[in-house]
């Protein structure tokens, strides 16, 4: 089959970890005999030095022709140390959700046995661990009303959401529970803001339309603690904007590196496959950041075209070069060097054209030659 990717690099890490992503689809293509035909667009810091818009138009009329979409990070040191700047990258992204209606953030936080002992948590604990987050994406603080007095001294963010939108995103997390363990925790601020009262209430009646899901609440500073208390307890996780922006950088730690993290952002008619990492300025040009939340958003937008067997076989990719050790620095283990992000992207690619064990020379993976016999 064929399909138009665009694939928007971004700043920092984001042009090296994507065309790892790009590798591992190009593979995809040449084993299952697929088409992906992929444009290039600019976003962020990058368009910003480029354009002078953080998202140009010939982006959005790029994505918007698109079966799905491909980002890397976004971010630039230059701004985070300019609270002034009046353009900034992050505006680039937050208008292309805005835009393109992707109000449906979903990330999956997953405990790969292999990597238990990266992450700082007790085995015992994290073990087993296999959460969805579902995290509204084009509401609330983030996108309500924003003003700053003329004297500078007193700054106001106002935080909005319509059962509406409480509801469509809601819907979406209820129909993965029924497809998971069946249990769905909304995670809210109920017992102090407005705004959480109403999507308490609105999930509460939409529960009836899922009579074999169990719906509980957590308060979200509860919810951060049980996060690494006892992560096994949750199965899909709904919450709004701006708390699952920050619950999910504290649940990567499960996973042993955030750099593992991937997510999709579905909206009615476009959606968009990215890590949750940021731009990684430090590593920037230097070969060695994770180039696996990238691969493994590319695996969730093969299962968002319908080809799951592609999909499954990334993540089989995937999952092998962290039996072998084949990561990057961030993840290594004790008896492993760490291997480049290109190198990491070039093994995941071969994996998926051979797919047989017996077919990868061991000897060579960590001196820079193919890996394929
Ligand atoms: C994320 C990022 C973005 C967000 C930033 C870059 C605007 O942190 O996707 O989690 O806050 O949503
Ligand atoms: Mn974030």
């Amino acid at each position: 089959m064929k399909f138009n990717i665009t694939i928007i690099p971004g700043d920092g890490i984001g042009p090296e970890v994507t065309a790892q992503a790009k590798k591992a689809l190009n593979a995809i293509a040449d084993t299952y005999d697929h088409t992906f035909v992929f444009k290039e667009a600019l976003m962020g810091a990058v368009a910003i030095d480029k354009t002078g818009n953080p998202l140009p138009d010939e982006t959005i009329e790029l994505c918007k022709k698109s079966d799905a979409i491909l980002f890397g990070a976004i971010g630039d040191p230059k701004y985070d140390n300019d609270p002034t700047a009046k353009v900034r990258p992050e505006q680039g992204l937050l208008r292309l959700r805005e835009t393109l209606g992707l109000f449906c953030n979903i990330r999956p936080v997953k405990a790969y046995d292999k990597l238990i002992k990266n992450s700082p948590l007790k085995e015992n604990i994290i073990k087993g661990t296999d959460i969805a987050i579902y995290r509204e994406l084009t509401g609330g603080i983030y996108f309500g009303e924003k003003k700053l007095s003329d004297d500078g001294k007193v700054a106001f963010d106002g935080c909005t959401y319509s059962v509406e939108e409480i509801q469509r995103v809601a819907h979406l997390a209820f129909k993965a529970a029924q497809n998971r363990r069946k249990k769905l925790t909304l995670v809210d601020k109920a017992n102090v803001l407005e705004t959480s009262r109403l999507w308490r209430k609105t999930v509460t009646e939409l529960a009836d339309q899922y009579p074999d899901v169990a719906l509980d609440f957590l308060f979200v500073d509860n919810a951060a603690m049980q996060m690494i208390l006892n992560p096994k307890q949750f199965d899909v996780v709904l919450t709004e904007n701006l708390f699952g922006d920050i619950i999910s950088d504290e649940a990567s730690v499960i996973g042993g590196s955030i750099g593992l993290l991937a997510s999709s952002s579905i909206g009615k008619e476009n959606a968009l496959f990215e890590p949750i990492h940021g731009s990684f300025p430090q590593a920037k040009g230097k070969d060695i950041a994770n180039p696996l939340a990238s691969i493994l958003s590319a695996s969730m937008l093969l299962d968002h075209l319908g080809l799951y067997e592609e999909a499954r076989a990334i993540e089989k990719a995937v999952e092998k070069s962290l039996e072998l050790g084949i990561t990057t620095e961030d993840i290594k283990s004790e008896d492993s060097h760490a291997t480049s992000t290109s190198k990491v992207g070039d093994f995941i690619a071969d994996y998926i054209e051979n797919q047989e064990d017996s077919n990868i020379n061991f000897k060579n993976i960590h001196m820079g030659q193919s890996t394929i016999i």
